[in-house]
């Protein structure tokens, strides 16, 4: 059974508390090694995230998410197609692990903040297990978000203070009253899901294209998408499958860009509304740990413009796809590269 461990005071924790941050106030990482990556421990009968089960520290609930196609843009560029999931982002990879660990382990609440993709991505797979969920949204959170998680039998509380607060709030009741944080940013099992884009994706993406790029280009808020690839990555490099990690790509948003110049904490920011809301994260909790990563390849953050948003948007809703890898996977690639 894997543990959970302090990655400020290296104090390690049972896999089943409810206790979801060391007392020390240190996030938990992850005390576990998957088996060695190996392309014949794929289960090619099964055309979900769970085909990849073997490296996963927890056995299957599905709702079809995984294996996106990877679509050729051009020569040089394969763009990942994550919108194409059940709740239409990448955090369907991490929930459907956090929620199968709950469901395993007979976890009947849980608590999340997140009004965004995130906490939308939970309430499914919380339905989709029969768990009983709460989100705390901040006061102001639009109705169409609300109603998209009540869509899913979950309750939000609308808390009346900011995002931080809300998260404050949603992280003492779980603490005062014993139910299960299952938070995107706080849990580590989520990174064994998110890993699935390399590791949940890099594993999908080594698999489609039988290599794994030079350049990757992550969009980070919390880092939940960049930690899981750096795990996978580092994963498939042990395993002696890849030869040479990628370049990694931090995206950050001009207007919230708390890595662009950071060295061992992420800088204190005035972050503005962006059309990029899903990385509009000013404070991310794993920050330090993300800027002193002991991942061995080459990274670089990078921010986007505001006004180059929306074009880019428009740019990609108007191309044609010639080329695309399958969706469902058939022949997997044999030569290693
Ligand atoms: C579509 C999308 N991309 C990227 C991100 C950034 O993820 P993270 O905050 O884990 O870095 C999010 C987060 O909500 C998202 O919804
Ligand atoms: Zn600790």
């Amino acid at each position: 059974m894997p543990k959970f461990i302090c990655s400020k005071c290296g104090k390690s924790a049972d896999f089943e508390t409810s206790i979801f941050a060391c007392e020390c106030g240190g996030l938990y990482d992850l005390e576990f090694k998957p088996v060695k990556f190996d392309l014949n421990l794929i289960d090619q009968r099964e055309f979900s995230l769970f085909r990849y089960r073997e490296f996963f520290p927890i056995k299957n609930i599905s709702l079809g998410e995984g294996l996106t196609k990877s679509v050729k843009f051009d020569d040089s560029l394969y763009l990942k197609m994550d919108y194409a999931m059940p709740t239409l982002s990448f955090k369907d990879r991490g929930a459907v692990i956090l929620i199968w660990f709950c469901k395993s382990h007979g976890i009947k609440n849980i608590l999340q903040d997140s009004s965004g993709n995130a906490g939308n991505s939970v309430a499914a797979y919380a339905a989709r297990a029969g768990i009983e969920c709460e989100i705390y949204v901040p006061k102001g959170t639009s109705e169409k978000k609300i109603k998209m998680l009540e869509y899913y039998g979950t309750k939000a509380v609308v808390f009346d203070g900011t995002r931080d607060e809300t998260a404050d709030a949603c992280r003492k009741r779980a603490k005062d009253e014993g139910i299960f944080y299952a938070n995107h940013v706080f849990n580590p099992l989520f990174y064994q899901g998110t890993k699935t884009y390399i590791y949940v994706y890099i594993y999908e993406i080594y698999e489609q294209l039988g290599f794994v790029p030079e350049n990757l280009f992550l969009p980070v808020g919390n880092g939940t998408l960049l930690i899981g690839c750096e795990i996978a990555l580092k994963e498939l490099f042990e395993a002696g499958v890849i030869k040479k990690l990628p370049k990694i790509f931090i995206v950050q948003s001009e207007k919230c860009a708390p890595f662009l110049g950071a060295t061992s904490e992420p800088l204190a920011i005035n972050a503005k509304p962006t059309l990029a809301e899903g990385i509009a994260i000013a404070k991310p909790a794993r920050g330090a740990k993300i800027l002193s990563s002991d991942y061995t390849g080459e990274r670089e953050v990078i921010m986007i413009k505001e006004d180059d948003i929306e074009p880019a948007r428009n740019f990609l809703a108007s191309t044609a796809f010639t080329s695309s890898t399958p969706q469902q996977p058939s022949t997997p690639p044999t030569q290693a590269t």
